[in-house]
C-alpha cells in the first residue's frame, strides 16, 4: 500500500518475482523527499532495495521471496493509501523506514554494480524509451456504475485496480511483455448496456530501443488473445471472485503528440450529450485557443445510442504537428479508433456519427501560433442507422451511405438489393462518391457494386449498370478514418437504348457524344478517350485532337491553337515565373508596366500581351440589381442568363469564348433530388435583355459539360467558381461577345469603379427582374471587408459594394459578372457574384469570386 502525503494521485510499482504472492502491505513515503523509506510488512518476501526517480516520482522495488525462483519477475502496483499522514509521522514506521532505507541503499548499490557490468557487456547500446499504449478492455460480467465516471469515487479505484491486476497478469503471460512493462492507469470507463463496461487505460512500457516492434506486435496479439485464451489465463491467475470477463482488448501505441513533454496541461471533460449541447475550445470565439495543451472530451450517449457530433467551426493552426483536433470511436485515444483529425480549416462541413454510445473528442496546441479553435454541436441519435440496406424496388429511387452528408460511421456494413422490372437492367449512379483514400484494393473502406470495389474520391457520376434486374451494392467501413460517403441513384433501363443519341461509356454512363476523343475523362472511366486513334509515338496529341511535336510542348507557343501544349509547363513556368505583380509575356519575359494586357501597346516583344483581346470592347454607354437601373440593349454582350429545366432563370454567367461560359460553382451543386451538377438541366441565353421575350438574336444553347471548381467549398464558398461548355459554338457579334479575363498580375485596386449587372433580385428577399439591371459599385480593401464579414473572405475573393449600402448583388445574380472597364476601355471580368450577407445592407459588401486566382485553372479547363 503506498502512502502519498497529499491528495495527489501517484503510481507506484514494484518488481517482485512471479512466484511470489503480491505483498498485502507495502508502504512507500517520502515521495518528493529524497530519502527511501519502505516498509513491506506481513509478507513472506523480503524487500531488497528500491530506487527513486526524482524528477518523475516513480519507484521500482526489488522484493524477493524467501523460498523461491529468483529468475522470473513480476510487477506489482501499489494502490494508494487512505491514512498517509498517521503513517508517515508514526515513529515506529519510521525507524523501520530507515533501516529500510539502509537495505535498500544497500541493494541498490549492488544492483547499480550488476547492472553496470550487465550495460558493458551487452546492453550499452540498447537504450530503453519510455512508451505508453492507449487501449480499451470491455468486461462482461460488470454492470455500469455512475461512480466509475468519478476517479475519486471508491467504486473507481476497487475497478481500476481489478483492471490493472488483470492486465499485469495478461501482460505477464506475454514474455516480451511482462518483461517491459512498468505501469497502468485507468482512465475512465464506459457502459456499453447490459452488464457490460469498457476500461479505458494507459499502460506504460519501457522497451529497449531494438524491442519496440515486437512490444508492438504484442500489444496487438492481446487483441486477438483477448476473449480465448490470454482470458482464461487471467482468470486463472487471478483470484476467482476478482476474475474480470474479458470480451475484447484494443490497445496500441499513442500518437507521440500527446504525450510530448512541453504539454503543461492535461484534462479531460466527460459530457453526457442525451441533451444536446455544445463543446468548444477554451475562449471561443472571443480568445484564441491556449498553448501547450492536452484536452479531451468524453462524449456518453445513452445505451442504444450513437454520439453524433457536427462542428459549426473549426480553425486551427494549419500545420498538424503543431494543432490539431483529433476524433476517436473510443473514450481513450486508440489509434486504432481515430476517425479524424483536422487542423487549418477543412475544406468541408466536418460532422461525425459514433459507431457505439461513446466518441472522444481531442485537442492538442503547441506553443507557437494559436486560432480561435473549435465549437461543436452534440446530440444523440438511435443505433440503429435509419437506413443502411435492405430491398429496394421500383424502377427508380436513391439510396446514401448512412447519415450522408454527415461522414459515415466506422465499422459499418450495409447491402442493398436492387430488383427491377423484369427484362430491365439496373444502372446505379453515384453523383458524390467520397470513401477513404483510393487504394489499390480498397480494402478499408469500400461500397462493392457487382463485385467490384470502388473507393476514394471520384468527382463528376461515377455509374455501373448491371446484366440483370438485380443489383447488390455493399457498403463497408472499417475501424478508423471515415469520410463523406456516397449519395447514388439508381433507375431501370432496357438494354438496347440504354443512351439515345448520346455516347455510352463503358460504365453505362451516357455523355454527349460530340465529348469523345477530346482529351478529357468525361465518363470518369476514360472510355469516352478510349480508341481515339493517338498521334505517332513521339508526337503530343492536343486537346483539340491536333497532333503537334514533342518538341513544340511547353515552347511558349501556343501550337496546338487550344494552348493545350502550353498548360502543364511545370518545368518551364518554374524557370520564368514572374513576382505576382508582373505580366508574363509567352517568351516568358516579364513586364512590370501595370495591366498591360490588352491596352494598346505592345508591352511584350512578342505582343503577346496585345494577343486574345478579341473581348470587352463594348463598354457601357452611360451609366444605371439592388440600387441599380436598367441596362441599354447591347450594352452588356457578355451577360448570360443560365435556365434550369423547368424553373427558368436561375444564375448569371459570362461569355469567355464562343464556346466557354464562366459562372458560380455553388450554381452547380446538386441540392436533395434537384440534380444541378448536371450538364442536361441547364440552357444558356445569350445576348438576352428581357428575360421574357428573346431577341431576333437571342441565342439558346444546351450546356454540354460543367466543370465546378473541384475544392467548391459548400461552407465557406471558397472557390466558388465553374464554367460551362455549350452544346456547339455560337456566332459572336455585337449582341454576344466575350468578356476579357484578366491576367494573373492584373490589379484591381481598392476603391475602383466596378459593376455588377444581372437579373436578380433588386431587394432583398425579392424576386428576379424581366430587364437586365446594372449598378456601379467600388472594389473595397480585404481587410476592411474581413473586418465587416466576420474573416470570411478567404484569399480568393474579392469584395465590392457600397458601405453604406442600399447598392449590391442579390439572389439570382450569381454567376454573372463584376466587371471593371480599363483605362483602354477595355471591360475585364474582376469578380464572379458569388455570396453576401443579405442583400446591400450596411457595411456588408458582395462578395465575389477573384478571378486572376482562377486565371490558370479557366485556361487549363477550358484552353480559354
Ligand atoms: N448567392 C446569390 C445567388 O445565388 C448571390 C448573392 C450575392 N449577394 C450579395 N449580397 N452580393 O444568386
Amino acid at each position: 500500500m503506498f502512502l502519498g502525503r497529499n491528495a495527489e494521485r501517484r503510481h507506484y510499482y514494484a518488481w517482485i518475482p512471479l512466484r511470489c504472492r503480491p505483498p498485502q502491505n507495502a508502504s512507500l513515503g517520502g515521495c518528493p523527499y529524497q530519502k527511501l523509506p519502505l516498509t513491506v510488512n506481513a509478507l513472506d518476501q523480503t524487500p531488497v532495495g528500491g530506487r527513486q526517480r526524482a524528477e518523475k516520482c516513480h519507484w521500482l522495488l526489488f522484493i524477493r521471496c524467501k523460498s523461491n525462483d529468483l529468475d522470473l519477475e513480476a510487477t506489482l502496483q501499489f494502490l494508494p493509501t487512505p491514512d498517509a499522514k498517521k503513517l508517515e509521522k508514526s515513529p515506529m514506521r519510521r525507524r523501520k523506514l530507515w533501516i529500510v532505507v539502509g537495505l535498500v541503499a544497500a541493494a541498490a548499490a549492488l544492483s547499480l554494480l550488476t547492472g553496470l557490468l550487465v550495460w558493458r557487456l551487452h546492453l550499452h547500446r540498447d537504450v530503453a524509451v519510455t512508451r505508453v499504449y492507449v487501449g480499451s478492455m470491455a468486461i462482461a460480467n460488470q454492470r455500469f456504475l455512475p461512480d466509475y465516471e468519478d476517479p475519486g469515487s471508491g467504486p473507481f479505484a476497487k475497478m481500476a485496480s481489478l483492471v490493472s491486476q488483470q492486465l499485469r497478469v495478461m501482460y505477464n503471460a506475454n514474455t516480451v511483455l511482462g518483461k517491459y512493462f512498468r505501469r497502468t492507469s485507468v482512465e475512465t470507463f464506459s457502459d456499453d448496456g447490459g452488464d457490460t463496461v469498457t476500461t479505458y487505460y494507459h499502460s506504460e512500457f519501457d522497451i529497449p530501443a531494438s524491442q519496440l516492434a515486437s512490444v508492438d506486435a504484442a500489444i496487438q496479439s492481446l487483441q486477438t488473445a483477448a476473449g480465448s485464451q490470454q482470458s482464461r489465463q487471467g482468470r486463472v491467475l487471478l483470484k476467482p471472485q476478482h476474475a474480470l470477463d474479458i470480451d475484447s482488448v484494443v490497445a496500441r501505441a499513442i500518437d507521440p503528440r500527446m504525450t510530448s513533454s512541453s504539454l503543461l496541461v492535461k484534462k479531460s471533460f466527460n459530457v453526457h450529450v442525451q441533451e444536446g449541447g455544445v463543446i468548444q475550445s477554451p475562449g471561443f470565439p472571443d480568445s484564441s485557443y491556449p498553448s501547450d495543451v492536452y484536452l479531451e472530451w468524453r462524449l456518453r450517449a445513452d445505451a442504444a445510442y450513437r454520439v453524433r457530433l457536427d462542428f459549426q467551426t473549426l480553425i486551427l493552426e494549419d500545420d498538424c504537428q503543431h494543432d490539431f483536433v483529433k476524433i476517436y470511436d473510443s473514450l481513450a485515444p486508440i489509434e486504432q479508433t481515430a476517425i479524424a483529425e483536422h487542423c487549418g480549416i477543412p475544406h468541408r462541413s466536418l460532422s461525425f456519427v459514433s459507431s457505439g454510445s461513446v466518441m472522444l473528442v481531442t485537442l492538442v496546441t503547441n506553443e507557437a501560433k494559436n486560432f480561435p479553435g473549435f465549437i461543436a454541436n452534440f446530440s444523440q441519435v438511435p443505433l440503429a442507422p435509419p437506413d443502411c440496406g435492405g430491398p429496394l424496388s421500383g424502377d427508380v429511387g436513391i439510396f446514401s451511405s448512412p447519415f450522408f452528408p454527415s461522414s459515415y460511421p466506422p465499422r459499418t456494413a450495409c447491402v442493398w438489393n436492387i430488383q427491377v422490372s423484369k427484362g430491365k437492367l439496373v444502372k446505379v449512379k453515384f453523383r458524390k462518391f467520397y470513401i477513404g483514400n483510393d487504394s489499390n484494393d480498397c480494402s478499408r473502406d469500400y461500397v462493392e457494386v457487382n463485385g467490384r470495389r470502388l473507393c476514394g474520391a471520384k468527382v463528376g457520376s461515377t455509374a455501373v449498370a448491371s446484366r440483370s434486374n438485380r443489383m447488390t451494392v455493399k457498403f463497408n467501413s472499417d475501424w478508423s478514418y471515415v469520410d463523406q460517403g456516397f449519395f447514388a441513384a439508381y433507375e431501370a433501363f432496357t438494354p438496347s437504348d440504354s443512351c439515345p443519341g448520346r455516347f455510352r461509356c463503358t460504365n453505362d454512363l451516357c455523355v454527349d457524344s460530340r465529348v469523345r476523343c477530346d482529351s478529357v475523362d468525361d465518363c470518369g472511366d476514360a472510355s469516352d478517350e478510349d480508341d481515339c486513334g493517338t498521334c505517332a509515338p513521339n508526337v503530343f496529341r492536343c486537346r483539340n485532337g491536333r497532333c503537334v511535336l514533342w518538341t513544340m510542348v511547353c515552347n511558349g507557343k501556343d501550337d496546338c491553337a487550344d494552348g493545350s501544349d502550353e498548360f502543364k509547363c511545370e518545368k518551364s513556368v518554374a524557370m520564368t515565373t514572374c513576382p505576382d505583380s508582373s505580366f508574363r509575356c509567352r517568351n516568358g519575359r516579364c513586364v512590370d508596366k501595370v495591366n498591360p494586357e490588352c491596352d494598346g501597346d505592345d508591352d511584350c516583344e512578342d505582343a503577346s500581351d496585345e494577343e486574345s483581346c478579341q473581348c470587352g470592347s463594348e463598354p457601357y454607354r452611360s451609366s444605371r440589381i439592388v440600387g441599380g437601373e436598367a441596362a441599354q440593349e447591347d450594352e452588356l454582350p457578355w451577360q448570360v442568363s443560365l435556365h434550369v429545366a423547368g424553373q427558368g432563370h436561375a444564375c448569371g454567367a459570362s461569355v469567355l469564348s464562343s464556346r466557354w461560359l464562366l459562372t458560380a460553382a455553388h450554381c452547380v451543386q446538386d441540392k436533395g433530388s434537384v440534380r444541378h451538377s448536371q450538364a442536361d438541366q441547364w440552357e444558356a441565353f445569350l445576348g438576352q435583355h428581357e428575360l421574357s421575350r428573346a431577341n431576333e438574336w437571342t441565342v439558346r444553347r444546351k450546356v454540354m459539360r460543367i466543370v465546378a471548381h473541384r475544392d467548391f467549398d459548400q461552407l465557406t464558398f471558397d472557390n466558388d467558381v465553374a464554367l460551362m461548355e455549350l452544346e456547339s459554338d455560337v456566332p459572336l457579334n455585337q449582341h454576344i461577345w466575350p468578356i476579357c479575363l484578366p491576367s494573373p498580375a492584373h490589379r484591381f485596386p481598392d476603391g475602383q469603379e466596378a459593376w455588377i449587372t444581372g437579373w436578380g433580385a433588386t431587394r432583398e428577399g425579392g424576386a428576379a427582374v424581366n430587364i437586365l439591371q446594372k449598378a456601379k459599385v467600388h472594389i473595397i480593401n480585404s481587410s476592411v471587408c474581413n473586418n465587416a464579414m466576420n474573416n470570411e473572405v478567404k484569399d480568393g475573393m474579392l469584395c465590392a459594394g457600397v458601405l453604406k449600402g442600399g447598392v449590391d448583388a442579390c439572389q439570382g445574380d450569381s454567376g454573372g459578372p463584376l466587371s471593371v472597364i480599363s483605362p483602354s476601355r477595355r471591360v475585364f471580368l474582376a469578380g464572379v457574384v458569388s455570396w453576401g450577407n443579405g442583400c446591400a445592407r450596411r457595411n456588408k459588401p458582395g462578395i465575389y469570386t477573384r478571378v486572376t486566382r482562377y486565371r490558370s485553372w479557366i485556361k487549363e479547363h477550358s484552353g480559354v
